[in-house]
């Protein structure tokens, strides 16, 4: 493991919110954070149940921490409530009854549907009634493979309500993706669609599950939403079920389950440095209360706020901060189903201005292609509502900030470049609108409760502007709980690295400057963040030698001016065989057959061999230097074979 660079130059510009921003903000100086901070770790008993109060719990907690078994905390310990209760029905007795909780934008123009707070509950408390007619209980596992329509929040608030376990599936991945979730996960049933769109293609959603359901003995049904109105090539009699035809039997009462503030919320896959994703599991009441504090002071909601992330509720974000964290605090939700340049590079402008979006969230990949797109497209149209920006996923290079900063914020909006992972569920490191002044690069400062350190491999931290790893010191209400049904990896993966000090380890390298703020570069480990999309250098190698063409596969990311990092795959093929240029396009195929199309790579190349150590280990430094066009100047006197470093870089030559 290193970290990809020793010293980074200091940003000296600073961007301070206005004196009218400030004024209204929940959150109006650095000394009011800092009480708030230093009161957040100092006490945290009184920091969090403070804030937990402002949400409805069935029966208060006895615990608000419990570390007794480390690393398997425990937080609001005796405590009972429900995240759909708290997202749903606690507005309905106030004014927000009748405000917009949801608005759906559908990528065909004109298709558009807005869902009030009232309506919400209506067809959450429908479909949880339906599920529970299909005989899903609490605890039960329900796998949704849907595209970004209504119908996705529904019936994951759905059940949360009855207190199932979601498992959402990014609709990007392919039938062999699913198998292994759905069979890690032992889902009982699966809730898909008949097809999505993406760019005005319809991605065959039910077919992709049909094609799966062979090999996941656990199912017993799948609900279908009609949404692309294809035809349907196979229909299973008694296991597959039109969501309409479940709608419209499903009464409209259903009383939110009382759950503990430990039962399973949901379970979500990600890459990890190992062949197999890992099911990321959350809990209730911690994950409740910190993505609603998060929600309120990061994004800075207020009642008259329309809020938009443009993420895919597949992801954690769309999770934490299109659905959980927004809806808690009472704001409203924009979602959008499809592409950001679909059919016109401006549409995510018009969708600002349509609906007037106030604060608007979103990944560097996305900034870099408007950017490369041209500004005369936000320029169109107008995005004078703008008040706040953000920005997840990835590192963003300051030249994206500035132009993100100049051409979507109009030089006046804020940005918050926020830190997290699947795993931390929430926002972790940030800068908090009204009450810190922003560097471009640089994510901030650790949220309330958040305590984080770079630190070198011994675990003593490093001196200011020294990049090292960077780890969280003490837990935190939204943090993973475990690796689903894995508490041995979850503890290998995450707690062995700094076991003697009890850290989390984040797997990302970063560095803190002068004023405390941190910058993260990048991912340290295996995983390789392509478009804000994390994926496992191993679960592609797999993909890649389960082709009868491919011996052995390393794949190494390379810097990419839009994705952010690329991906590289170099391929040793059977001793003999002539591989020809058609075949890469095979492989590619393989892989997002194997995987998803994410997980295409962008370059392939064929080598009789792969550079190795005397010891047997591929030599992936070298590999990341060939495939970024660097020269190879490292020491490479432990190179089993010399000449297979030369004719990779002859193949790159010619
Ligand atoms: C990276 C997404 C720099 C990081 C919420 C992390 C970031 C991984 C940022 C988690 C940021 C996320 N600046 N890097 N603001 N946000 N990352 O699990 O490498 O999909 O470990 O969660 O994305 O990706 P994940």
């Amino acid at each position: 493991m290193s970290v990809a660079i020793d010293h980074v130059l200091e940003e000296t510009r600073r961007f301070t919110p206005d004196d009218e921003f400030r004024k209204l903000a929940n959150l109006k100086s650095f000394e009011e954070f800092e009480r708030l901070y230093k009161q957040s770790l100092e006490d945290p008993d009184a920091f969090w149940g403070k804030f937990a109060k402002e949400l409805h719990w069935f029966k208060r907690w006895k615990r608000v921490l419990n570390k007794d078994n480390a690393p398997f905390f425990k937080w609001f310990e005796g405590g009972t409530t429900n995240i759909c209760y708290n997202c749903l029905d606690r507005h309905l007795s106030t004014w927000r009854k009748n405000k917009a909780a949801i608005i759906w934008e559908g990528e065909p123009y004109g298709e558009r549907r807005m869902f009030t707070y009232l309506e919400l509950h209506r067809l959450v408390c429908k479909f949880a009634n339906a599920l529970k007619n299909l005989g899903i209980k609490k605890g039960d596992r329900v796998a949704i493979y849907l595209p970004m329509i209504p119908e996705l929040p529904i019936a994951m608030l759905a059940c949360a309500r009855i207190g199932a376990t979601h498992n959402v599936v990014f609709g990007g991945f392919s039938a062999n993706a699913l198998i292994d979730r759905i069979n890690d996960a032992q889902a009982k049933m699966v809730i898909t669609a008949d097809g999505g769109f993406r760019r005005g293609q319809v991605v065959d959603l039910k077919g992709a599950v049909d094609e799966a359901l062979g090999k996941c003995p656990s199912v017993t049904n799948v609900i279908v939403v009609q949404r692309s109105h294809t035809p349907i090539k196979e229909w299973v009699r008694g296991r597959d079920i039109w969501w309409h035809e479940v709608m419209e039997h499903a009464s409209d009462g259903c009383p939110a389950e009382e759950l503990d503030a430990e039962h399973p919320l949901y379970i979500l896959y990600t890459s990890g440095s190992t062949g197999k994703p890992k099911g990321i599991l959350h809990t209730t009441g911690g994950y409740m209360v910190a993505t609603y504090l998060t929600s309120k002071y990061v994004f800075d909601l207020r009642d008259e706020d329309t809020f938009w992330c443009t993420a895919d509720i597949g992801w954690v974000t769309g999770h934490s901060y299109i659905i959980y964290g927004i809806l808690a605090n009472g704001a409203t939700s924009v979602m959008y189903e499809g592409a950001p340049n679909y059919p016109t590079p401006d549409r995510f402008w018009q969708i600002v201005e349509r609906y007037r979006v106030n604060v608007f969230y979103t990944a560097p990949t996305a900034i870099r292609a408007f950017a490369r797109w041209g500004e005369g497209w936000p320029a169109k149209n107008d995005l004078s509502s703008l008040r706040l920006l953000g920005t997840v996923g990835e590192p963003i290079n300051p030249e994206a900030w500035m132009w993100y900063h100049k051409n979507i914020g109009g030089g006046r909006c804020p940005i918050v470049d926020t830190w997290w992972q699947t795993e931390t569920g929430q926002i972790m490191i940030t800068t908090l609108p009204g009450a810190m002044s922003t560097k471009p690069g640089h994510a901030g400062l650790p949220f309330f409760g958040v305590k984080a350190a770079v630190v070198d491999e011994e675990g003593h931290e490093v001196g200011p502007d020294n990049s090292g790893l960077l780890v969280i010191t003490e837990p935190w209400p939204a943090m993973l709980r475990t690796l689903y049904g894995d508490d041995e990896r979850y503890k290998e993966f995450y707690w062995s690295k700094f076991s003697k000090h009890g850290w989390y380890f984040t797997g990302d390298g970063a560095y803190k400057d002068r004023d405390g703020y941190y910058m993260i570069i990048g991912r340290i480990d295996d995983v390789i963040n392509v478009s804000g999309h994390r994926l496992g250098t191993m679960e592609i190698e797999s993909a890649l030698v389960s082709h009868p063409l491919v011996v052995e596969a390393a794949v190494v990311g390379f810097p990419h001016e839009i994705k952010g990092q690329g991906l590289c795959a170099f391929v040793s093929v059977p001793v003999g065989t002539v591989p020809a240029e058609r075949d890469k396009d095979v492989l590619r195929d393989h892989v997002a057959k194997m995987i998803g199309a994410i997980a295409k790579p962008d370059q392939i190349h064929f080598t009789e061999a792969l550079p190795k150590t005397r010891s047997g280990k591929i030599m992936r430094r070298l590999l990341r230097d060939i495939a970024s066009g660097r020269d190879t100047t490292g020491d490479t006197t432990t190179l089993e074979d010399y000449s297979v470093l030369a004719r990779l870089r002859e193949e790159r030559e010619t």
